[in-house]
């Protein structure tokens, strides 16, 4: 009984030191967020994506780079784009001119902070070419 009971906890020690170098190893992918919050949903961070292919009339391709490892997909967490810069920098101006002048109601209702967006300005359109 004593023997087996010190095989048992032999092997589970070693799962669990397994599990812990794996875990450690491989942690959870984290995101790349800058300008939006990064507790955001999938479904809303997707929401917004597809908002950008809208006002620029691009492709999710436009801002994010293919994967070195996997060409099909594209990485999104990565920053080699430099049009993915810019439109960090679009988003904050974006956010900064709703807060500025649209924002002057102290009950803050949401939408105010909307009024302007990517599609007044730019109308489906982008006016640099990516070059791809
Ligand atoms: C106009 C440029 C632009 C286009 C087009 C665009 N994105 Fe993005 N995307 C960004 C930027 C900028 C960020 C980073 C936002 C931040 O820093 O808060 C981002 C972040 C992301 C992220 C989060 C990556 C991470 O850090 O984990 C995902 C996922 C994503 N985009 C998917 C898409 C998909 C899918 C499409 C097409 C439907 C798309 N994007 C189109 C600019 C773009
Ligand atoms: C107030 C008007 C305005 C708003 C709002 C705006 N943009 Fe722009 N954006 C511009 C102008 C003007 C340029 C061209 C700048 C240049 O040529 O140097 C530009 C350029 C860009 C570019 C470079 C490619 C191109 O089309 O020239 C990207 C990417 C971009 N904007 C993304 C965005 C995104 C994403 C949003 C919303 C978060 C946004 N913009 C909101 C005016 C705007």
């Amino acid at each position: 009984m004593r023997i087996i009971k010190k095989k048992t906890g032999g092997i589970l020690s070693a799962f669990v030191i397994l599990l812990i170098t794996l875990t450690a190893a491989n942690p959870l992918p984290k995101r790349n967020l800058q300008v939006l919050p990064e507790d955001i949903s999938d479904a809303q961070l997707d929401s917004i994506m597809k908002q950008y292919n809208k006002a620029l009339g691009v492709s999710c391709n436009f801002c994010h780079t293919k994967r070195s490892d996997y060409p099909d997909s594209l990485d999104y967490a990565s920053d080699k784009d430099p049009m993915k810069t810019t439109a960090r920098k679009m988003m904050r101006m974006t956010i900064e001119i709703n807060q500025k002048n649209f924002l002057t109601d102290e009950n803050k209702r949401p939408h105010e902070l909307n009024e302007v967006t990517c599609y007044t300005c730019h109308r489906g359109e982008a006016w640099i070419e990516s070059g791809r």
